[in-house]
């Protein structure tokens, strides 16, 4: 057996930990292993395949991003061409995909990514290659698996960031309002915010008032707390209004979300007066080692991976449904978000906890 590894979408910390996983599993059943370098990029021109062995995976289950490189652009299935007039148009290359797999030898692919990269192999699939799936993300938005390696790390670094930030909102009398990652989803900002106790969060689930943010915040005021910190999900949306999009995903690139925390910085301004400072934490929440909750599960995914390949099981993505891993067919997943449901335990924590939801 000769199995492909594929990392496509955003770096998520615990990549390198599947990698390890499924290299270490695969040649203990005696199978061969290649990366593709930039998720199917390295594929097309046969140029970017690595042989991957024990020697290839030592000592990477602690580091984050991926020896294979990532690449959130060049979807196959939306591949952008330039037109002779100069227009961009979206190409499908799904079958000079599968002609490059027949033309490796390649006898199956594991395909780690998020929503993006589990479509595209689930089109793989049904085009005839043999596809297993792994879910990434520090989103946490993958529908079928109670979360995905990327996010525990993910919401760490957030939640020690908005710890620090506490402490100079104090002592400056501030409000500090940061942006978090997460698209249209609001797990990183519900988690860390309530971890790290909020005043505010604003997720994309529950379109927030800005009213209401300052009414949080005057209140404060009043029983002599001078400061707040306020959590927006980057996805989060006015009521009535829609996410601020840096750019739209065309040609075969995703949406670029940002902007809605000065957004919100510039409401609480206007109606309190109060000094408001910004920050966007960004990539940050991307990068470093992987917890050691996404670390074991990243491994525990790699070498599930590879069971489902022996016991002849494709076109599935491995999900967590604790205690357990399981296999989800991956037309389950294609195309679906999973959001933070409105009727959460996590949400009720948080508005049992005083924090103000903005609605
Ligand atoms: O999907 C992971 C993610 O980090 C999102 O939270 C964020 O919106 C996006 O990727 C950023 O993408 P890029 O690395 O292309 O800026």
């Amino acid at each position: 057996m000769k199995i492909a590894i594929s990392t496509g979408g955003g770096d998520a910390p615990g990549l390198n930990a599947v990698i390890r996983a499924a290299v270490l599993s695969a040649a203990d059943h005696g199978w061969q292993t290649v990366g593709i370098r930039h998720g199917f990029q390295g594929l097309f021109d046969g140029k970017g395949l690595v042989p991957l062995g024990p020697n290839e995976v030592r000592g990477i289950t602690h580091l984050g991003g991926t020896i294979l490189g990532a690449a959130n652009k060049g979807n196959p299935l939306r591949w952008p061409k330039l037109q002779p007039d100069g227009r961009v148009v979206e190409v499908d290359r799904c079958y000079e995909l599968i002609a490059a797999f027949q033309r490796e030898r390649i006898d199956a692919l594991i395909s780690i990514g998020g929503e993006g990269s589990l479509t595209i192999a689930g089109e793989l699939w049904r085009n005839g290659l043999p596809v297993v799936g792994v879910p990434k993300t520090i989103d946490n938005d993958v529908v079928g698996t109670e979360t995905t390696f990327g996010f525990d790390t993910a919401v760490s670094t957030a939640t020690e960031a908005l710890d620090k930030l506490h402490t100079t909102a104090e002592s400056h009398d501030r409000v500090m309002v940061v942006e978090l990652m997460g698209r249209y989803a609001g797990w990183i900002a519900l988690h860390s915010g309530i971890s790290a106790t909020a005043d505010v969060i604003l997720i994309p689930e529950i379109p927030f008032d800005i009213e209401r943010v300052c009414e949080k915040i005057r209140e404060r005021e009043h029983r002599g707390r001078h400061f707040s910190i306020v959590v927006v999900a980057e996805g989060a949306v006015p009521r009535g209004g829609s996410a601020i999009l840096r750019a739209t995903g065309a040609a075969g690139e995703m949406d670029r979300l940002g902007g809605i925390g000065e957004l919100v910085a510039r409401g609480i301004i206007e109606r309190t007066g109060k000094e408001t400072r910004t920050l966007v934490l960004g990539h940050l929440q991307r990068g470093g080692s992987p917890t050691t909750f996404d670390r074991l599960l990243a491994l525990r995914f790699g070498s599930a991976a590879v069971r489902s390949i022996a016991d002849g099981e494709y076109g599935v993505m491995i999900a967590y449904n604790p205690p357990n891993l399981t296999r989800l067919p991956l037309d389950q997943v294609a195309g679906k978000t999973k959001l933070v449901p409105l009727d959460s335990g996590v949400i009720l924590t948080g508005r049992h906890l005083g924090i103000s939801f903005g609605d």
